[in-house]
């Protein structure tokens, strides 16, 4: 897959590839049904991961195949955190779990007040033994980058320090925000749209992205 960096800053890339692009498309269009939403999700998230974990470190172990012994390349840490930011972010979990099934799973609790746009916190729980592991945040949106940046600075005060943020659909407003705010994370995006809109929703974006997974609109 081909990465492209972002202009103006080295810790975002867009994830470009003809597969992802088609699927994130379809995604978008308003008359995609929640189902077919919740699969794509899903088969998007599975591409990025492929992308965003290229260089995770590999160890060997001694194996047997039927034919001879073999020093044979695995992960060196099995157990990376996914943390989705609910509620949307829930609809990336199963892409991550079909190719890291040994993840553990945080949970982050919050949503964007729509009037002041500033995130509003209700739940946090991650796995506290994993500190020195890879954090993987997930949400399908990137819109100001509150609540990205919200939840970055929540895991750094827990004591996380390797953090990668992911989303399908990035602004430039958030992508700026975010990266500038913690040039530490690196932030994967499908796609880097145009901008926001008044309300802060990102154009041409796929609009709000909890109630296309969960039918809630
Ligand atoms: C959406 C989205 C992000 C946030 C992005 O969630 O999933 O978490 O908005 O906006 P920001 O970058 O301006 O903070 P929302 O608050 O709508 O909650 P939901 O997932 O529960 O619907
Ligand atoms: N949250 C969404 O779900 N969509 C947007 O465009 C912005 C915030």
């Amino acid at each position: 897959m081909s990465l492209q960096q972002h202009p103006d800053v080295e810790n975002f890339s867009e994830i470009n590839h003809p597969l992802l692009k088609h699927k994130l498309s379809i995604l978008r269009n308003k008359n995609t049904d929640n189902k077919q939403f919740r699969e794509l999700v899903k088969e998007i998230t599975m591409l990025m991961v492929y992308e965003v974990t290229n260089d995770l470190p590999l160890t060997s172990e001694h194996i047997s195949t039927p034919l001879e012994d073999f020093d044979a390349p695995t992960l060196r840490d099995k157990h990376p955190v996914i943390v989705p930011i609910l509620r949307a972010g829930i609809g990336m979990v199963d892409g991550f779990l079909s190719l890291l099934p040994m993840a553990k799973v945080g949970h982050v609790g919050l949503y964007r007040d729509e009037d002041t746009l500033e995130p509003v916190w209700y739940y946090f729980k991650i796995p506290t033994d994993s500190m020195q592991r890879t954090f993987y945040i997930c949400d399908p949106m990137l819109a100001t980058g509150g609540s990205a940046i919200a939840t970055v600075d929540k895991l750094k005060q827990a004591g996380v320090k390797d953090i990668i943020f992911v989303c399908l659909v990035a602004s430039p407003e958030g992508v700026t925000k975010l990266c500038n705010t913690h040039p530490d994370v690196h932030v994967y995006a499908a796609h880097l749209d145009r901008g926001l809109d008044a309300k802060s929703y990102i154009l041409p974006g796929l609009g709000d992205a909890g109630d296309r997974l969960f039918g809630t609109h």
